[in-house]
């Protein structure tokens, strides 16, 4: 018998010696297998018959969600976590949890947000946000457009509010924008109809990253009030620190702030956080210890020693930890620089290390986010 797979296992072409036609076996994951005739003797025409009979069942397996579109969050931007009051928090760690499920299924394909067009627009480098961006929207069956911004007319002298507008005049449903500038995505959201998703502004807020953040919590300890959590390094650059302590403080939890003096911004005071200098300290009783990225892309000055130095002093190892809780766990929202603000060993120890899981939970935020700003759009009739 001839035998020819054409999708991992999932379909194959056959030949019985006994026979001029090839047969199609077709076999989804904990599905029964379907054999037909592809009544074609020539196989490259069986192969045409075939793959567009799979195309056709795999459309029909889509997962179809049963959407709340009366949801606690009503606004079609995602800009700050700042603006966010707690019910509003919640619906969007509400409604990952479907996502979650979801991803974890062995064809991750539905048809939510078929038709709808979706502009990743990084100014700044990205892997996490904006793969995790593209892989949210595509999962939802969305059709996702990643601009290559290095190569854009911005290079000849274009303004980025005329490129947003260049952009806005082909309808795009959702704008994801990173930019170094502090509050750009705010001035964007402005001037289109696109919902638009902060996906990072200079040292200012990541929203996304926050709600994610909050949403491993969750899984983890089913509560936020109660929980003491550690937020150390080089808070005074990070965006990603400011989203935290809006989002998990407003969901009742308690935050210490913890870096050198030259790393903490004064403005940090007016925000309900307690701030430490030394982690033995800041560290004490913790049941999270997040840990921030030195950011020396915006580093001017001295504000670190040296990196070794900085290391002993606030780098997490297993004996700063063994300040927190016993059980306490570690995250980072990444990318690390190993040996400098974590230890290397202490970053892959997935009994202490909510790391990956952070980055897993990231796309089923980033699917919740684009269903609802898209749902509330089209609810307002735009
Ligand atoms: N956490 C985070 O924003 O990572 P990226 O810079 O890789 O997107």
């Amino acid at each position: 018998m001839k035998k020819l797979n054409l999708k991992n296992d999932q379909l194959q072409l056959y030949k019985r010696e006994n026979s001029n036609l090839w047969q199609i076996k077709l076999k989804l994951p904990k599905q029964k297998a379907i054999r037909k005739s592809s009544v074609s003797k020539i196989l490259e025409e069986a192969k045409r018959i075939a793959l567009k009979m799979y195309a056709r069942i795999l459309k029909t397996k889509k997962q179809f969600f049963k959407i709340n579109k009366n949801y606690n969050y009503k606004k079609i931007h995602l800009i700050e976590s700042s603006k966010l009051n707690k019910k509003e928090i919640e619906c969007f760690l509400k409604e990952s949890i479907k996502y979650i499920k979801f991803n974890k299924k062995n064809l991750k394909k539905s048809n939510l947000l078929e038709g709808k067009t979706i502009f990743n627009l990084f100014f700044e480098d990205s892997t996490r946000t904006r793969t995790s961006f593209e892989v949210a929207a595509k999962r939802l069956g969305a059709d996702l457009i990643n601009v290559a911004l290095k190569d854009s007319s911005i290079n000849k002298g274009e303004t980025l509010l005329d490129t947003m507008t260049t952009i806005n005049s082909m309808s795009p449903d959702v704008l994801i924008v990173r930019h170094p500038e502090e509050g750009i995505s705010k001035k964007i959201s402005k001037i289109v109809n696109a919902c638009v998703i902060n996906a990072g502004d200079g040292s200012h807020e990541h929203p996304t990253q926050a709600l994610l953040d909050a949403l491993t919590i969750k899984n983890k300890f089913k509560k936020f009030s109660g929980l003491k959590i550690a937020i150390c390094g080089d808070i005074l650059h990070s965006r990603v620190a400011r989203s935290n302590i809006e989002i998990l403080s407003t969901l009742g939890s308690s935050i210490n702030v913890i870096g050198p003096k030259t790393l903490i911004p004064k403005d940090v005071l007016k925000r309900k956080v307690n701030i430490f200098y030394n982690m033995k300290d800041g560290l004490k009783n913790c049941d999270i210890v997040m840990m921030l990225r030195i950011q020396k892309e915006r580093i001017v000055g001295t504000h670190i020693p040296n990196e070794k130095e900085y290391f002993n002093k606030f780098g997490l190892d297993y004996k700063k930890l063994s300040y927190a809780k016993k059980k306490a766990f570690v995250m980072h929202p990444g990318p690390m620089n190993r040996g400098v603000e974590i230890d290397s060993k202490l970053a892959d120890d997935v009994t202490r290390s909510l790391i990956q899981e952070q980055v897993t939970m990231g796309v089923a935020i980033r699917m919740a986010c684009l269903e609802i700003l898209i749902n509330n759009r089209d609810k307002n009739g735009n």
